[in-house]
């Protein structure tokens, strides 16, 4: 399909599949050919030269830059997000980090809402608190006041929506206009991860960059790491460099099976969102389920602005029990499930549980906020499994609970 063709088509889906599949990127097999590569050889030194100042997503310069396997996840990763450049990361956790630091000096601070993921707070405390970079987080509830915490050292505001585990949604909108108004250099970052770029679009939002883990939805099987960050054209030049200065890339073969779980997303996306509501009522009308914190959900903080700016739900969520249970109980739970396993991660076709008690999850929020869960909880991945088979896992598993 060349360029005419596919800036004709409309539908989002339609495009994902014919995304990065140009002639140049395929040699015209069906998907984009593997490039492994360190070194490009130029022709002569007007060609390197040339090379060096060429666009860096789509010009062979050295293989950390990218190879044609890179561009063309790259170009499917802009469409995905509306963005103007992509960076990739080996991890999610590095597409955070990296992004951060590919901005901030000694001296700044930081604003981060309280629910991210935790691994991303504890950057701040430790990495960022020891090269004088400062954090302060916001209560993920708080609708206002927000940007009330933004000084004129503030460099980033860093969102994330849902929040990690206790899944709240803030009024994105009005907070990006507010903190905007205040701070019209302010670069804002969100990590996208559960909305997968399908179901929420932050640049469409004001957002300068949108960063997620492709090891959950966009690979999809559990399989590969990744990470990736989508700026706008405001913060691109900044992020390519710095980033690239920081040596981050990843291999040709990860870029490949990123840009294959990107022609499934969309129709995964949709079985996984299918399958989380039902399984999400079942346990609203279970007698020993308390809160169900799933963003389509009334019970889950935001859920106005979950139905306003987002245009669907993933497989992930979590529901508190009515009464609080022992480590033991817990453990008789959680040790006999047939279906829901138990692991770190999301986002593969497998559906996945991790028990919560409130006490470790409060250590994984800031000290000065209040938790809105004070019983066991569970966050589960909703998979591609019959959504019955699940809910009877589940049903089994909840006869155990006090
Ligand atoms: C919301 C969110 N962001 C980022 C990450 C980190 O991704 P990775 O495991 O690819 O480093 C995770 C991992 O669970 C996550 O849940």
């Amino acid at each position: 399909m060349d360029k005419k063709e596919f800036d004709s088509l409309q539908n989002v889906d339609t495009q994902l599949i014919h995304s990065g599949r140009r002639d140049r990127y395929t040699q015209k097999a069906v998907n984009p050919i593997i490039q492994r590569t360190s070194s490009v050889i130029f022709d002569s030194l007007a060609d390197k030269t040339k090379a060096g100042k060429e666009n860096h997503l789509t010009t062979l310069y050295y293989g950390r830059r990218g190879t044609l396997t890179h561009f063309a996840l790259k170009e499917s990763l802009c469409l995905l997000e509306k963005g103007a450049g992509c960076a990739l990361f080996p991890s999610g956790a590095a597409a955070i980090t990296q992004s951060i630091l590919a901005f901030v000096k000694t001296g700044d601070h930081i604003l981060m809402t309280g629910s991210a993921y935790e691994p991303s707070q504890s950057f701040c405390n430790n990495f960022l608190k020891k090269i004088g970079v400062s954090t302060t987080f916001f209560d993920p509830t708080a609708t206002d006041g927000i940007t009330d915490l933004i000084t004129k050292n503030t460099r980033i505001l860093f969102l994330e929506a849902p929040g990690s585990i206790t899944m709240e949604v803030q009024d994105i909108p009005k907070l990006v206009k507010e903190a905007r108004k205040k701070n019209p250099e302010l670069i804002i970052m969100m990590d996208n991860t559960w909305a997968a770029g399908y179901f929420f679009k932050p640049l469409l939002h004001g957002i300068d960059i949108s960063i997620q883990s492709g090891t959950k939805y966009l690979i999809g099987h559990s399989d590969f790491m990744l990470g990736f960050a989508v700026s706008n054209e405001r913060c691109w030049d900044i992020l390519r460099e710095q980033t690239y200065l920081l040596g981050q890339t990843i291999d040709s073969d990860t870029a490949y099976m990123a840009s294959r779980g990107l022609r499934t997303l969309a129709t995964r996306l949709k079985q996984h969102e299918q399958n989380g509501l039902l399984v999400a009522n079942f346990l609203k009308n279970h007698p020993k389920v308390d809160k169900i914190l799933h963003p389509a959900f009334d019970s889950c903080p935001g859920n106005e602005y979950f139905k306003r700016d987002f245009t669907g739900a993933c497989g992930l969520f979590s529901f508190t029990l009515s009464n609080n249970q022992n480590k033991d109980t817990i453990a008789a739970m959680v040790d006999n499930t047939q279906i829901l396993k138990m692991a770190f991660s999301w986002g593969g076709y497998e559906s996945l549980i991790l028990p919560i008690i409130p006490e470790d999850l409060a250590k994984t929020r800031p000290q000065n906020m209040q938790l809105h869960v004070d019983t066991t909880l569970f966050r589960v991945h909703i998979g591609l499994e019959d959504p019955n088979d699940i809910i009877e896992d589940l049903t089994h598993m909840l006869a155990k609970a006090n």
